[in-house]
Formats: structure tokens, C-alpha cells, sequence
């Protein structure tokens, strides 16, 4: 499998170079910008991209990168501060010139060097930098400037080393993309052949390689990533495999039982249906922080699968629908954990099942696209993410079965008024939150005192950045109506419009 490597220098979003890289056809990984040189070699990638970072390479806590690095041989891009640590280690100048170019830019460039090959002489491009290169390294030719970017792309064909100030990853540089092709194609030579199929071989492949002739048990939620994981994983092992799913009563209406015929009717694999509510309630009694929470949720999951791997022969390993983006928000070394989302950060740390997780290294869509490919129907294919630690987690402070009912209740509503205005597969999520806070109402001539309900919806396209949705009022008032009149216990409607970041899609 050809990969390009993308070195991270911390930039927020640098995932997004390596999603870009994908959707070219050509498999691609982010790893830590230190990653011994031994490691990288032995990955034989065809090329290596430096992200962005924030910070400058005259700070005291820059990021340096061994310059070992530049004599791989292989064909290297620096992205903004790539750009700059390549320019600065190689004997070029970095200055602080009091020129900051933040959002779109006009950029000249040389078109028929490799980069901006066949693209357009002048073009927009996303800029986000105070310091720039002035002088690039010897070897180096300037091939692209903007008004106060006097060295904005710089090419060194002879040792096959790029870089450029502005961020191809990002849509606002149209011909972003095809840079990115450019520098895979003609300078990595590579061949865009990473499809969905091959991700499927590979991961068929790696699976049969990582657990032999054992016997595999899966947690299945129900949710495509489960799903989609289960049945990469029965193509390996077919008969070796048992599929479990725990109803931990924090489920929404109706969602078990759905799951059960979904999975009925599309897979050919035994299924253990656990019933653990009381199990779960009890030891979420009176726990209201949200990391405890998830803890104990992520740690009892395991228990169970651990009982019911004991009964099937000694079942060893626990295949997970983890994703790439439930990796980062759980904290890699270089990214901050946000919160442990239960089949990751969630997990406890003595766990007698080694994990298989056939998803970790890719996102949302491309799992969608796996999915489709596997034969899933659409309805599992565009089902919108539901949390492992399911509605504890839209609960703020204690969950008692009788909030988790109000919950339920309301959010049903929401999902029926969603589906009936068609826009179920344009949100990414949309859910109710229940509060811990009650306000005061009237009812006929009542004066009521009732939780709230909270409406989020959101747009994204990897769940690392989202937007609230902008609900039709038509719609959010049938919402609110039906919610306050049919489910006892709510007097109060409001709508979530913050977007991520700073919020997060879930409240904890
Ligand atoms: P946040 O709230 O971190 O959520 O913006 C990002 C996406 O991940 C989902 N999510 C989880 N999924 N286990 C999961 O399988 C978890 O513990 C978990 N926590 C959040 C969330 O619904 C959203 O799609």
C-alpha cells in the first residue's frame, strides 16, 4: 500500500491533510512530528508532508524537526510552518516581517514547475501566518509570492523537496487539491488506487493476520461503525465470530428492538443480546461528573464482554467500532484529550480482550462509503452517531430512569419531526440534552415547575468541527409544541447554536 506520512506540528486541523490526501486516492496517516527516523524509513512511505503549527521557529518551545528527516530521499511538502522549519533547517531565512496574511490571498506562481503544474498563473489561496520565508534555502527556487509573501512556494525539484506558505488542505484555496495531486502524483509518484475496495482488502487482510484462528466477539451498537466493523470482520473469520450487543437502558425508544431486526435481517452471525440496565443503573447511581460517567459506562461494557468471551471458549479478542476522530478527542500525545469517549479513552486498563479495531485509522464518510460497499442498507449506512455511553451523557447530573424517560420521550419527537421534514441525512446529529435545572411555566391555569429541553443539531463532516444547524422555525416550533404538550415533565424548549469549537457536539 503506498502511504504518505503526514508529520504533525500541531497545527488544529492537520487530520484534514491527511483526509485530503485520502480523498486522492492515496492512503494516508498523521503521526508526531519526532517520530524516530528509523520508524519512518521502515513505513517505506512514498512521500511526507510537514503540517502546519503554531507556533514560530524563533520560539523557545519550537518545534524542530531532525533534519535526518530531509535525507530520507523521499519527496517532502512543507505546509506553512512545514515550510518555514524545512526553510529555516536547510540554510534558508525566516523572518518576522510584520506582514501576517490571515484569509484569502492572491498567490502568482510558476506553473509549469511540479506544484502548481497545468494550474492557473494567479489564484486564491487560504494564508494564515505572521512569520514568512525571505530567503529559501540554497537549491531552492522561488516558484510562487504573494503581495507580502515574497517566498509563498518554494520547489527544490533536484532533491524533490516543496513547500508552501499557504494551506492546500482547506477549501477556501480552490485549487488546493490539486496541489496536493501534483505533489502525490508527479513528485511521489504515486498511483491513486486507495479505494474503498482496497480498504476493505487490507483491513480483511489485517484482521486474519491479527487473530488467526481465534474466536472474536463484537460489541455491535447498532450504529454503521459497529456494524460496518462486525462485518469486515466476519469476511476474516466468518464463523469464529459472535456479535454481543448490551442494552445498557440508555438507549432511545424503540432502539433496541431495532437493532435486533436490522441485524437479523442483514447478518449471518450469532448475536447475544444482553439486558444490563439495572446493571448500569446501579452503578451510575447519584454519579453526575461527566468523565466518571463515561468511565464507568466504557469499564462495565468491558466486564460484560469479558463474562461472555469466558462462556464462548475463551473468546480472546474484542473487535470495536472505534474511529480515527473518537482517537483524537480521547487524546493522542500531541492532542489534547477532550473527553474519553468510551470505546477509547473510556476503557479500563487491566482488560483481558486484546481489541481489534478495523475503523481507527479512518473517518466517518469513508466508513459510510466501507459500509455501502459491504452491502448495508442506506437506513444503517446514514444512521447519525449515537454515543457509546448513550443518554447518560445527554443527561446532565444524576440519571434516574425517570429523566431518562422524559429524554426519550422528547427526542423522539425530534427525530419524527426531522425525518418528516426530510433533513435527517443533511444533519450530522440531531438530539435532545435534558438539563439539571427546572424553571417555572403555566399549563391551563397551573403554574408548573419542569425541566427544560434542550435541541441540538449539527452540521459537520467529521464530527472534529461542526455548526449548528439552522433548523426551520416551522419545524423547531412543531418541535417545541409536541415536546412541552406531550412529554410530562417539560415546560421548556431552547435550541444549542454553538458550533464546535468552542462547544462540542455533546454536552458531556
Ligand atoms: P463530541 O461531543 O466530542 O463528539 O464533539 C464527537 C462525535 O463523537 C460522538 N461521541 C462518541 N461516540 N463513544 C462513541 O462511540 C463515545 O464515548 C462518544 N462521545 C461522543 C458524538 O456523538 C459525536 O458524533
Amino acid at each position: 500500500m503506498e502511504t504518505v506520512l503526514v508529520l504533525d506540528f500541531g497545527a488544529q486541523y492537520s487530520q484534514l491533510i491527511a483526509r485530503r490526501v485520502r480523498e486522492c486516492r492515496v492512503y494516508s496517516e498523521m503521526i508526531p512530528y519526532d517520530t524516530p527516523v528509523d520508524e519512518i524509513r521502515a513505513r517505506e512511505p512514498k512521500g511526507l508532508i510537514l503540517s502546519g503549527g503554531p507556533a514560530s521557529v524563533y520560539a523557545d518551545d519550537a518545534l524542530e524537526i531532525n533534519p535526518e528527516i530531509f535525507e530520507l530521499g523521499i519527496p517532502i511538502l512543507g505546509i506553512c510552518y512545514g515550510m518555514q522549519v524545512m526553510a529555516h533547517t536547510l540554510g534558508g531565512e525566516v523572518t518576522r516581517t510584520g506582514k501576517a496574511e490571515f484569509g484569502k490571498t492572491e498567490l502568482s506562481v510558476t506553473q509549469e514547475i511540479v506544484l502548481f503544474d497545468d494550474l492557473p498563473a494567479t489564484q486564491t489561496c487560504w494564508m494564515s501566518h505572521r512569520d514568512s520565508v525571505t530567503t529559501p534555502p540554497p537549491g531552492f527556487e522561488v516558484t510562487g509570492t504573494t503581495a507580502s509573501s515574497p517566498v509563498a512556494v518554494m520547489e527544490s525539484t533536484e532533491r524533490k523537496l516543496y513547500g508552501i506558505q499557504c494551506h492546500p488542505e482547506v477549501v477556501h484555496t480552490p485549487y488546493g487539491t490539486d496541489v496536493l495531486k501534483n505533489f502525490l502524483y508527479e513528485a511521489c509518484d504515486c498511483v491513486p488506487s486507495w479505494t474503498v475496495v482496497s480498504i476493505i482488502e487490507e483491513s480483511v487482510d489485517a484482521i486474519r493476520a491479527q487473530v488467526g484462528d481465534e474466536k472474536v466477539i463484537c460489541g455491535l451498537s447498532g450504529g454503521v461503525d459497529s456494524s460496518t466493523a462486525a462485518l469486515l470482520v466476519y469476511r476474516a473469520v466468518r464463523d469464529n465470530l459472535t456479535c454481543i450487543f448490551v442494552d445498557h437502558g440508555l438507549l432511545r425508544k424503540n432502539e433496541a428492538t431495532q437493532v435486533i431486526d436490522a441485524f437479523e435481517n442483514h447478518f449471518h452471525v450469532p448475536l447475544i443480546h444482553i439486558q444490563a440496565e439495572e446493571r448500569f443503573q446501579k452503578k451510575l447511581d447519584g454519579v453526575t461528573e461527566p468523565e466518571k460517567k463515561r468511565k464507568i459506562i466504557g469499564e462495565e461494557f468491558i466486564r460484560i464482554f469479558e463474562e461472555e468471551a469466558r462462556k464462548l471458549e475463551g473468546a480472546r479478542f474484542l473487535v470495536q467500532g472505534t474511529l480515527y476522530s473518537d482517537v483524537i478527542e480521547s487524546g493522542t500525545r500531541d492532542a489534547a484529550k477532550i473527553k474519553s469517549h468510551h470505546n477509547v479513552g473510556g476503557l479500563p486498563e487491566d482488560m483481558d480482550l486484546d481489541l481489534v479495531e478495523p475503523l481507527r485509522h479512518i473517518f466517518k464518510d469513508e466508513v459510510r462509503n466501507v459500509a455501502a460497499e459491504l452491502g448495508l442498507p442506506d437506513n444503517m449506512v446514514w444512521r447519525q452517531p449515537f454515543p457509546g455511553p448513550g443518554l447518560a451523557i445527554r443527561i446532565i447530573g444524576d440519571v434516574t430512569f425517570e429523566r431518562l424517560e422524559i429524554l426519550r420521550d422528547a427526542d423522539f419527537i425530534l427525530q419524527e419531526e426531522v425525518r418528516r421534514a426530510g433533513l435527517y441525512r443533511d444533519l450530522w446529529q440531531s438530539f435532545c440534552v435534558l438539563p439539571a435545572i427546572k424553571s417555572v411555566g403555566v399549563m391551563g391555569d397551573e403554574r408548573t415547575y419542569a425541566y427544560p429541553i434542550i435541541i441540538r443539531a449539527v452540521t459537520s463532516e467529521d464530527a472534529m468541527t461542526a455548526d449548528w444547524a439552522r433548523l426551520p422555525y416551522d419545524l423547531l416550533e412543531t418541535v417545541s409544541s409536541r415536546i412541552i404538550n406531550e412529554v410530562p415533565g417539560v415546560n421548556r424548549v431552547a435550541l444549542d447554536i454553538s458550533s464546535k469549537p468552542p462547544s462540542t457536539i455533546e454536552w458531556e
